[in-house]
């Protein structure tokens, strides 16, 4: 992309990481006159196969289409209005929108963002290195912030008034923070997830969430002829271990109701195991450097937040940038690790809750699991429980 020599020395915000969160800081910075320079560990193409999630909460969607990115999301992505819980052979519906006035959520892949995000940066003359190694970051103090990298062979450095640490959970920004400042939680799952993405047509109208003693299941969708599913495994798994056939037999029991329900067959295009984990990295800023999405904080997919809460961060981030630069104000700035530290426990909270609740935890006694039912009972036959799964589910990050 961007040649090394063609990169400025100096940007108001250095952004490490060209992931949602970096690209989307970048373009509502630029919307606001503030000059960044995206640094991307990665090739275009890495970047823009990587498969994620793709569940949006309206305020992720509300900030995208403010971004200018909302096209063809409001295009092409699918707006669902409820979750299926499937539990002991019945499924459940959980009308999100009737029981939140009418909010829902957007099923749009998370590479689908990216591709939008780096075409409207690219289009707007955005500064955007792919294949830029970070070496080195100087958080800054009184003084001002640098990033050392290497781009097309060359080394050279940014100067900045700010960095955002976009970089994700295995990125260099987080160690910028000095390990007597840095406090980080962590807390893996004994299980993972085996994805599938499936030539196909859709197998249920709504995601379908499912808790089996033999694992946890979910039926997702990416379009009208690709849908993603996945099963707990131990996180450890062979995604190429496995037999087509056998997959299909997993998926079926765990998801089988007593009227006979199926998920509709198709080739298995692409698979994958994933890891389940917690992790908050306390604070969120030290000096000019302010942490945003994986960097700083994971959570399980279960609750399908990762997303949405990088969102959140980087819009509370690009507020504060704004209301430094035309404001002369540092408050928002001061108080961003604390704001954003509030809604990340608030999703780890919710994420954590949904995941023990549907997945088998091998070493679980009986008790644990006729908890887990009592607790799904509860919340199939209870407005008020159903409410509060719905609200966490569609607008957890919005404040
Ligand atoms: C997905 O479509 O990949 C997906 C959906 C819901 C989740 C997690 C992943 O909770």
């Amino acid at each position: 992309m961007t040649a090394a020599t063609s990169l400025p020395g100096h940007a108001q915000v250095g952004i490490v990481g060209g992931g949602p969160a970096g690209l989307l800081l970048s373009q509502l910075l630029h919307a606001a006159g503030i000059t960044s320079v995206v640094l991307e560990a990665r090739s275009r193409a890495g970047l823009e196969r990587l498969i994620r999630a793709g569940v949006l909460e309206q305020g992720t969607t509300d900030l995208l289409t403010e971004a200018g990115v909302g096209e063809r999301l409001r295009r092409e992505g699918a707006v669902h209005h409820g979750i299926e819980l499937r539990y002991d052979g019945e499924s459940h519906r959980i009308p999100l929108s009737m029981l939140t006035g009418g909010k829902g959520i957007t099923l749009y892949a998370q590479h689908e963002v990216v591709k939008d995000l780096i075409a409207a940066r690219i289009a707007a003359g955005g500064y955007l290195a792919f294949e830029a190694t970070v070496t080195d970051l100087q958080p800054g103090g009184d003084g001002p912030a640098g990033i050392t990298y290497t781009h097309a062979g060359k080394a050279a450095t940014l100067s900045c008034d700010f960095i955002a640490g976009c970089d994700g959970f295995h990125g260099v920004a987080r160690q910028a923070i000095p390990p007597a400042v840095r406090r980080e939680f962590l807390h893996e799952y004994p299980y993972g997830w085996f994805g599938i993405l499936v030539d196909a047509p859709p197998s249920s109208p709504e995601l379908i969430y499912a808790r089996h003693a033999r694992g946890f299941a979910l039926v997702s969708t990416r379009s009208a002829t690709l849908q993603r599913m996945y099963f707990q495994c131990s996180p450890t798994e062979d995604a190429q271990g496995w037999r087509d056939g056998d997959i299909w037999r997993e998926l079926e029991q765990r998801l089988a109701t007593r009227s006979g329900w199926r998920p509709v067959e198709g080739p298995i295009v692409q698979r994958d195991v994933v890891s389940l984990r917690s992790f908050v990295c306390e604070p969120m800023q030290y000096g000019r450097l302010f942490l945003a999405g994986d960097a700083a904080h994971i959570v399980p997919p279960t609750g399908a937040k990762g997303l949405n809460l990088a969102a959140a961060d980087v819009r509370t981030l690009a507020q504060a940038l704004v209301a430094h630069y035309h404001e002369g104000r540092s408050d928002l700035l001061d108080s961003y690790s604390g704001r954003c530290l509030q809604r990340a426990w608030r999703a780890q909270r919710f994420s954590s809750w949904l995941t023990t609740l549907l997945h088998t935890d091998p070493t679980q006694p009986d008790f644990e699991a006729r908890l887990q039912l009592a607790d799904l009972q509860h919340l199939t036959s209870s407005k008020a429980a159903a409410t509060a799964l719905a609200e966490n589910y569609v607008d957890l990050a919005r404040h």
